[in-house]
């Protein structure tokens, strides 16, 4: 037992397909807007999702095998090789750019970390390709 606060983390890998659009504007618009985001298109997405907290007697700040499986079944079952746009209940009405996905994550993982005392989330980070990632802290403007 330590008053040690240490950050724990877990990867996930998801392929999933989207397309950048907005319903408010105009084909030409999105097309000026988006480029070619606008037609349907994949990713090998990675998702880092960071827990923090204080080290109990067990030594770990929350098991990470707890932490996969909640990944698993509040996200990754419900995105991978889905259409972002159409397949995904909880992302109806996103668009679904890497920050739209990150804080929609956030909504969906961070009610499920209640339980474990002291934990809290911390960041959720989506790589969409080898260059960009995008992370969400649950901060609100
Ligand atoms: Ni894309």
């Amino acid at each position: 037992m330590t008053d040690a606060i240490v950050e724990i983390t877990r990867c996930e890998e998801f392929s999933a397909a989207h397309r950048l659009h907005d319903p408010r504007l105009s084909d030409e618009d999105n097309r000026r807007l988006y480029g070619p985001c606008n037609t349907d298109h994949g990713h090998n997405y990675i998702l880092e999702v960071t827990v923090r907290g204080p080290v109990p007697a067990s030594g770990m700040v929350m098991d990470l095998n707890v932490l996969m499986r909640i990944l698993r079944e509040k996200v990754l079952v419900e995105v991978d090789h889905k259409h972002m746009n159409r397949d995904v209940p909880f992302l109806q009405g996103v668009i679904p750019t890497a920050e739209n996905v990150a804080v929609a994550f956030w909504k969906r993982i961070e009610p499920e970390l209640r339980p474990y005392a002291g934990c809290s989330l911390r960041r959720v980070r989506i790589w969409e390709s080898r260059g960009n990632y995008v992370e969400y802290y649950g901060e609100r403007a």
